[in-house]
């Protein structure tokens, strides 16, 4: 166990609700979430059918949950609907209309305000432009675009004409983007000349080229002109967004699409292989971040709600774009680092313009906390009422700090556990119920079956670890890996087939009152900074490079990242080991997949510790990336001389 759990495993501190916001919540009592659980566990047809007549169908459905394909769900079986009618156009016919949906700002202050007419306007025209490109109905298009406001408006207009959309965070490389426009066949790419980050412009175009110049898939690139960035357009293929974008407005009508068409594909690690095409379909997913994003944010018309995920992530997905445009709420995007110009930027934004509920990661939290209170004392935040945090774990300290000094000892937070697969928060407190304990994600939303179990599928007794599963099936649930269907089989279903449950590849234990911690990953996976990434991916990439002969890579415990990379790696023959060297490798992980996967480690190895049937022994590797002694049984290590040199090298 790391020490980070144990500390969490600890903590007994419970925070209530303060009376003034359960007053005024959505739901007030641990009664009526116990009568709403049960009801969703008990009768999902009632009680998601219910919910569901509230939205905007061109047909409704013949069957709430039709599981008779399980593991492919189908919600809102023989439905038909457009998820934009349900984010824009329903929201027209009422005093929304000229509600802002979008404050938009970007790192050099510039900013842009849409009312819901006018992100209703803008997308009706970016459909029209994509219509006329040629992109139809079920086509894929990839969206590799900086925070700007084109990135909300092509998700959407995607979503309008029927197109799949696949988005890439801005911080992939060339490589990454390359796999997955080869993988969807995605024939259509939207990018920017570049974006702004930390004051200085990063040069979009120009990864994009370096990844479709190679294929002949793609037969459109349009580009968006963000920050002068110098760049090439190739003609035939690349055309610039203002001269295609219609100027005047159109009320372009939305596609029929049935409630299982996919909506999108979001490519994310596993622990092995190629990252994945985690493939989201249309109904489930709309019913499931509609009643999370209300619920859990307790979201009302009067709020100003920040996401500060990127759209690139299921965050950015269901939380900035999807959720609470459902909901009518007014979004704040902000393009750029939260230490620009100063260490203070995320609590002017908030003052600026009295955000009510801010969502945001624990990596972030940490290094708001190393920056120090005065740069949050500058400002008045005193206008949040809500807070949450996603994406890994929240250890107790920083838990306590956004707590005390962003959440004015008053404001809920609310600790979301939940996966791309997943589509939206599964385990987590409602903020006028539950009273929260750092560290721990509390209990499962409505609908959500979650049983911590053992190797055979058993429930373990409380208090002790096991596997994370999903016992149901839940609205917004992948419905497949993109191509895949035997390997989406494999991957999540594969290991309680017997049973039908999920496998959410995350270790978890329960206490008595019901409350899950969530304690990591159980496979090959690690978190760094809230990026997902798989250790063989990054071995895969580490042996392509001339000097590599063998590498291993693990995931260590890092005081701001969460985790770090360590790499080790053997060289090959006629290669060097020197420093200069290790920077190499580091930057050619960053060139091939992106610069939050450059490890912070490389550790050069004669040898890597495995043990005589040549298992690589990870946990030794991790104890020493952690600066920690090895300890335990090392009897069925290969070559004990190679792994002595290997810690003591490290410790120098
Ligand atoms: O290990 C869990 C961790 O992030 C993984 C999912 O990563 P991704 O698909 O990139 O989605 C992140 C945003 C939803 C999970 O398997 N994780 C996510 N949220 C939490 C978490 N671990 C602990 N606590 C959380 N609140």
């Amino acid at each position: 166990m790391s020490n980070d759990i144990e500390v969490t495993m600890q903590e007994d501190r419970l925070f209530e609700p303060t009376f003034e916001f359960i007053e005024q919540a959505h739901i007030k009592s641990k009664g009526q979430y116990d009568a709403m659980y049960m009801e969703s566990i008990r009768s999902p047809e009632k009680f998601w059918g219910d919910i569901a007549e509230d939205f905007t169908w061109k047909k409704k459905w013949d069957q709430v949950i039709n599981w008779d394909d399980a593991p492919v769900a189908k919600w809102f079986d023989g439905a038909e609907l457009n998820i934009t009618e349900n984010c824009l156009d329903r929201h027209l016919e009422t005093e929304r209309r000229t509600k802002k949906a979008l404050i938009w700002e970007g790192e050099p202050g510039d900013t842009l305000e849409l009312t819901y007419e006018q992100l209703h306007d803008r997308v009706c025209r970016a459909a029209a432009m994509l219509r006329e490109q040629g992109v139809k109905k079920g086509d894929r298009v990839t969206i590799y675009l900086p925070m700007v406001p084109e990135l909300m408006i092509s998700v959407l207009a995607c979503a309008r004409i029927g197109a799949i959309h696949s988005v890439i965070f801005g911080g992939f490389s060339s490589g990454a983007i390359l796999d997955r426009v080869k993988d969807a066949e995605s024939a259509v790419v939207i990018t920017a000349d570049g974006g702004w980050r930390r004051g200085k412009t990063l040069g979009l175009k120009k990864i994009v080229d370096d990844a479709i110049n190679q294929t002949d898939i793609v037969k459109t690139c349009i580009v968006v002109q963000r920050a002068e960035v110098d760049h090439e357009m190739k003609s035939g293929r690349d055309i610039y967004w203002n001269d295609i974008y219609p100027a005047e407005g159109t009320a372009f009508e939305a596609e029929t699409m049935k409630s299982q068409d996919p909506l999108f594909l979001l490519y994310t690690s596993g622990s092995t292989g190629k990252p994945k095409g985690v493939q989201h379909s249309t109904a489930g997913y709309m019913v499931g971040t509609h009643t999370t994003t209300k619920y859990i944010f307790d979201m009302k018309d009067s709020d100003v709600y920040w996401c500060t995920a990127d759209v690139g992530w299921i965050t950015g997905h269901s939380y900035l774009v999807y959720g609470p445009l459902l909901n009518g709420a007014t979004i704040v995007m902000y393009e750029g680092a939260p230490n620009f110009p100063d260490f203070d930027r995320f609590w002017d934004v908030i003052e600026k313009h009295k955000v009510t509920i801010f969502y945001t990661a624990p990596t972030a939290i940490r290094a708001f906390m190393k920056w120090g209170n005065e740069h949050v004392e500058k400002h008045d935040i005193s206008s949040l009422r809500l807070l949450g945090t996603v994406g890994e774990p929240i250890n107790p300290e920083a838990w306590m700090w956004y707590h005390e000094k962003i959440g004015a000892s008053r404001c809920p937070i609310v600790d979301t556990w939940w996966q791309t697969e997943t589509g939206a928060i599964m385990i987590t407190p409602l903020p006028g119920v539950t009273s929260t304990r750092p560290g721990c994600a509390t209990t499962p939303f409505f609908g959500v079956d979650a049983a911590i179990v053992d190797e055979k599928g058993n429930e373990v007794p409380d208090g002790k670890g096991g596997l994370l599963v999903i016992r149901k099936p839940w609205p917004s649930m992948l419905t497949n890996i993109w191509g895949d269907l035997d390997r989406f089989k494999e991957v999540y279903w594969s290991r309680f087939a017997e049973q039908g449950y999920y496998l959410a590849g995350d270790g978890a234990v329960k206490d008595k009152n019901g409350y899950i911690t969530i304690l990591g990953r159980i496979d090959d996976v690690i978190n760094v900074s809230g990026h997902r990434l798989s250790t063989m991916e990054l071995e895969s990439c580490l042996v392509a490079h001339p000097s590599v002969a063998e590498a291993a890579v693990v995931g260590f415990e890092h005081d701001l990242k969460g985790e770090g990379i360590a790499a080790y790696v053997i060289v090959n023959n006629g290669f060097t080991q020197s420093e200069d060297d290790k920077v190499i490798l580091k930057k050619f992980i960053a060139g091939e997949i992106g610069a939050f996967a450059r490890p912070d480690q490389i550790h050069f190895a004669d040898a890597l510790p495995k043990t005589r049937s040549g298992k690589i022994m990870r946990r030794v590797l991790k104890e020493i990336a952690a600066g920690r002694d090895i300890e335990g049984d090392l009897s069925t290590i290969e070559d004990i001389a190679a792994l002595k040199k290997l810690a003591a090298s490290a410790k120098v």
